[in-house]
């Protein structure tokens, strides 16, 4: 059986002994990297000044982790820079927090072939790739060079733009052409295959067979969507231990009858937080039965702080939680409990099962976990309603969610009263839809019909 090779920017060691707080695809990767044995590179998250930056190499049964520090000057440009205040903004479409320059493309161009000359060494004749994320789109290009034969797929897990979108980027021909050295290319959705066939057919002249194969510049690809999902019965089972716990009790008292609205998110622009809390203030305003009676919860831990978008951000969203609830708190009533922290998976859990609403409305998100943890959280006797936004790639899957356009502030509001006002049949009958979906289809299965695609390329 042929070995894994995965590549991420982060990397979940082994000694992150506390599998409760770890995500379902650090779990999911490490699942298939145990399997046939494997290696799994990335950042270890470090900055460093040493002129020779070493790796640190760890073994744990079969699977090896080699992780490298960045230099002050990678983390700048590639990290915070290419990555981060360019492609990401690119890829959520805001076209208006893109920070572009030749320093920054160059940085990454430069992580991109010292990654590749770290994995080099490694790789076995049979070994099996599979890169992760926008970090890592020139991997497969800088391997080709070394002459590396081995098969390679390629997961984005955020959203891929339409053409208009993408040719902003001034990069952009070079980005798509060295994706198609990989020999898979898999999306979150169908949307983002067909955005990214209509690049292929309309600026590159491609063509498309009817098995998914993309036929450009000479290469052959396999182009598919595989929805990522998250370890369903490992999550129903952190919520049901959660009832009754420390955390989830303190949360009921302080609550008292008021209905919970919750919201998780990295305190990114992308999540469409600002438009929830002014959703938020709408329905105070105009459903006033609704005060005392509904708390929003809004956890958002902060993310890539160095970067000054992510800066204004914070600030802003500060600034409309103090202002709603400097006008609608009353002494013993806060509506906005924000909170700039993060939480185990465990409470988080909890959170989501007292919750009577999961509030899940970014502007794009790739696919959006939080929205399929809140439906496994649920308690099938009094399940909670799910409201999630149309630009969410989760939104092709669940459809028992109520949908809504979150740039239409009223519409969310709406999307509130109706969801505080539903009736349990309504929300059982909704929650059954998707329950049933991410039952099917979870990450393992996500993982395995990734990697099956990549090994059952012939090359
Ligand atoms: C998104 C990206 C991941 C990234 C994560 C956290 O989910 O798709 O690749 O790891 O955000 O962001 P960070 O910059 O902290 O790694």
């Amino acid at each position: 059986m042929n070995r894994l090779i995965v590549i991420s920017n982060r990397v979940m060691l082994p000694s992150l002994n506390n599998k409760e707080s770890a995500g379902g695809l650090g779990v999911a990767i490490e699942e298939s990297l145990k399997r046939n044995g494997g290696v799994w590179f990335g950042w270890s998250g470090e900055i460093s000044n040493d002129k020779k930056i070493e790796p640190e190499v760890l073994k744990n049964d079969n699977v090896t982790y080699v992780t490298l520090k960045l230099s002050p000057e990678n983390y700048e440009n590639f990290y915070n820079g290419y990555s981060n205040a360019s492609l990401w903004p690119l890829l959520h479409y805001r076209l208006d927090l893109v920070e572009y320059s030749k320093k920054k493309y160059s940085g990454y161009q430069r992580v991109n072939s010292i990654f590749s000359d770290l994995i080099s060494p490694f790789l076995l004749k049979e070994d099996i790739i599979w890169v992760q994320d926008y970090h890592f789109i020139l991997l497969a290009r800088e391997l080709r060079k070394k002459k590396c034969t081995n098969k390679m797929g390629f997961f984005l897990h955020v959203p891929w733009p339409s053409k208009e979108v993408l040719m902003t980027l001034p990069d952009h021909k070079e980005i798509v052409e060295s994706l198609l050295d990989y020999d898979v290319i898999g999306f979150q959705t169908k949307s983002y295959v067909l955005s990214f066939l209509d690049y292929i057919i309309r600026e590159m002249n491609g063509t498309i067979d009817s098995d998914g194969f993309v036929f450009a510049k000479g290469k052959k690809v396999k182009v598919q969507h595989f929805p990522i999902s998250i370890d369903t019965e490992k999550f129903i089972e952190l919520s049901k231990n959660a009832v009754g716990s420390a955390h989830v009790n303190r949360l009921v008292e302080s609550l008292g009858k008021s209905n919970l609205i919750i919201g998780v998110d990295r305190l990114d622009y992308s999540k469409g937080i600002i438009n929830r809390f002014k959703a938020y203030e709408n329905l105070l305003e105009k459903y006033p039965e609704h005060k005392r009676n509904s708390t929003l919860m809004q956890i958002a831990p902060i993310s890539r702080g160095d970067v000054w978008q992510y800066k204004e951000l914070r600030q802003e969203l500060e600034t409309e939680a103090g202002h709603i609830n400097g006008l609608y708190s009353d002494f013993d009533w806060t509506p906005i409990r924000y909170l700039n922290r993060g939480f185990n998976r465990k409470i988080l859990a909890g959170f989501f099962r007292r919750s009577q609403i999961g509030l899940v409305t970014p502007f794009r998100d790739g696919m959006n976990l939080v929205a399929k943890e809140y439906v496994a959280a649920q308690d099938p006797s009094n399940p909670g309603v799910l409201i999630l936004s149309q630009f969410a790639g989760a939104a092709e899957e669940l459809d028992g969610a109520i949908i809504v356009n979150p740039y239409d502030i009223e519409a969310i509001t709406e999307a509130i009263n109706i969801s505080l006002k539903m009736s349990s049949e309504e929300k059982l009958h909704r929650w059954i839809r998707m329950i049933e979906q991410i039952n099917e289809f979870d990450i393992h299965k996500w993982s395995k019909n990734c990697i099956k695609a990549i090994e059952s390329i012939t090359v």
